[in-house]
């Protein structure tokens, strides 16, 4: 076998959606057995290339080599057929189903005698593939009870229970936390032994040095070069992608103003029979660290009232107060960031202007008329603010990219109304320089005196940011620390609960 051989090429792929050029004359190269990352900021075009690869929708131009031969590939079938899968980057799993449906749509194992699905041998080839990524649910359970992270390792099974002589991945880590991403990574290199080729896209660094071979960068739809990952450097990466230097993270070294308690959290109860205890002062950013399955995400929705909660108290400003729904707690001035941006962020269909002014439009609007210029300029107050791409107010949110689609959500909170904003991964998704600038807002609305609670599955993030972190486990606190004594081994011991 030659390592060097060339299994995937794309050659002067161009698209266009309605006047933006989402890709401009891309070429891509990949090779037999090698993991390839493919970097961008958001927006860049990593998403449209791997569509156009996957069958999704066709390119305007430029051609595509699988193994030497020209392909012209039409639907997401073809591509399969062909042998090239893909973990797409939203999720598109069907809620109704179980895990183990979802898992094989499209190729259940047959009864030969019956003719029907195989049922029992649909969930043991489901489960075999789930154990191997360490995943703490099902194939029989349904998806419509599955977190976002858990969702995500079934996009992940979904894509490896195919046979890929290319298997392409879009950000399918961007909610896994450390213990999820060992797995998928040691399953990845096994595939690259055995042959495969890999795309592997994310914003996370990092994980370009731990696990791949070559990398390219896509600017504004543009190629701007590929390398072997053992040849470059994290920031000459980071200038590639951006164009411009960029400090890589923010190190807030303004002292701040921590004060008094704000909101106060007794016994609400939390996964497992736990019940959850905590505060939060004036100022202060409270990271939430935990694995997949820690219970942070639905201990923060019943705060929020977006779930049930029987029992607990909720104290704001010493107060106690009632929170039903989120309407109540938005009238408290609690703001809060969902994680799954797609389902729960932003309404697809609207522009970017209604959905950044959704939670203010009492405010915008007289006599329930809306005032569109009032509207119009705080849209693009956001939209300056967290510099989002295209900075198109009348853009229908679902037609930007991931990361940009995450940045409107956020831009919806700005208002100096909440002086508690909850952030359930605020920069999952999210390319270095935006992260960075989102860091920054976060750090100055806490100086203003704001409250953030950031529940985050990637450390250092949580270690950067936080004043002071709660890690949970399983549903249970299992401990507090402040900034100055947190460590990546401190965090990582009480996550696992090893004493
Ligand atoms: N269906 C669509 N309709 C209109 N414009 C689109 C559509 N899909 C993508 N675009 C535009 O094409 C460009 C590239 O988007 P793409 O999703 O490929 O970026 P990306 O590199 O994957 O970004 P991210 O890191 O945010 O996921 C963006 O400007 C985006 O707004
Ligand atoms: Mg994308």
């Amino acid at each position: 076998m030659n390592d060097k051989e060339i299994i995937l090429k794309l050659e002067n792929i161009s698209k266009t959606f309605y006047g933006t050029h989402a890709l401009t004359n891309v070429n891509f190269e990949v090779r037999k057995g090698e993991i390839h990352a493919l970097l961008g900021e958001n927006g860049a075009g990593k998403s449209t290339l791997l569509n156009i690869l996957s069958g999704a929708f066709p390119s305007d131009s430029g051609d595509i080599y699988l193994c030497g031969k020209k392909i012209n590939i039409k639907t997401p079938l073809e591509a399969k057929k062909l042998g090239i899968n893909k973990v797409s980057q939203e999720l598109q799993l069907i809620p109704e189903l179980s895990v183990g449906q979802n898992i094989c749509l499209g190729s259940e194992p047959m009864s030969k005698l019956l003719k029907t699905i195989h049922w029992s041998k649909l969930h043991q080839q489901a489960n075999r593939i789930l154990s191997m990524l360490g995943a703490d649910f099902e194939s029989r359970d349904p998806v419509s009870g599955l977190s976002t992270a858990q969702m995500q390792i079934v996009e992940i099974a979904k894509a490896l229970k195919e046979k890929s002589v290319v298997l392409a991945l879009d950000e399918p880590t961007s909610s896994l936390t450390f213990v999820e991403i060992e797995r998928l990574f040691k399953i990845l290199k096994e595939l690259r032994n055995s042959g495969t080729a890999i795309i592997y896209v994310t914003h996370r660094l990092d994980e370009v040095f731990e696990i791949a071979d070559r990398v390219t960068v896509l600017r504004d739809g543009k190629y701007m070069g590929t390398f072997n990952v053992k040849e470059v450097s994290k920031s000459f990466l980071i200038k590639l992608m951006v164009g411009r230097e960029i400090a890589e993270e923010i190190r807030p070294t303004l002292k701040k103003n921590i004060g008094e308690v704000i909101l106060e959290v007794r016994d609400v109860p939390s996964k497992g029979n736990f019940k959850a205890s905590f505060y939060l002062r004036k100022g202060e950013i409270l990271g939430f660290a935990g694995l997949v399955g820690a219970g942070r995400t639905e201990l923060i929705r019943k705060i929020f009232g977006a779930d049930f909660r029987k029992g607990g108290i909720i104290f704001l400003r010493n107060k106690k107060i009632k929170i039903k729904s989120p309407r109540d707690a938005v009238r408290n001035g609690i703001a809060f960031l969902p994680e799954d941006r797609k389902r729960q962020g932003f309404v697809p269909l609207l522009t970017n202007c209604s959905n950044i002014c959704l939670p203010q439009l009492p405010s915008l609007s007289l006599f329930g008329i809306m005032r569109r210029n009032k509207m119009a300029k705080r849209a693009f107050e956001v939209i300056n603010a967290l510099r989002i791409v295209p900075p198109d107010i009348e853009k229908p949110t679902r037609d930007l990219s991931g990361g940009n689609q995450q940045k409107v959500v956020l831009g919806k909170w700005l208002s100096p109304k909440y002086q508690i904003m909850i952030f359930d991964e605020p920069t999952r998704g999210i390319d270095v320089g935006a992260k960075a600038e989102i860091h920054k807002l976060m750090h100055d609305l806490a100086s203003e005196g704001r409250s953030i609670i950031m529940i985050s599955s990637e450390l250092s993030e949580i270690l950067l940011m936080s004043d002071r972190i709660i890690v949970m486990r399983e549903g249970k606190i299992m401990g507090e620390l402040m900034r100055e004594e947190a460590s990546e081994e401190k965090l990582l011991k009480l996550a696992m609960g090893v004493a």
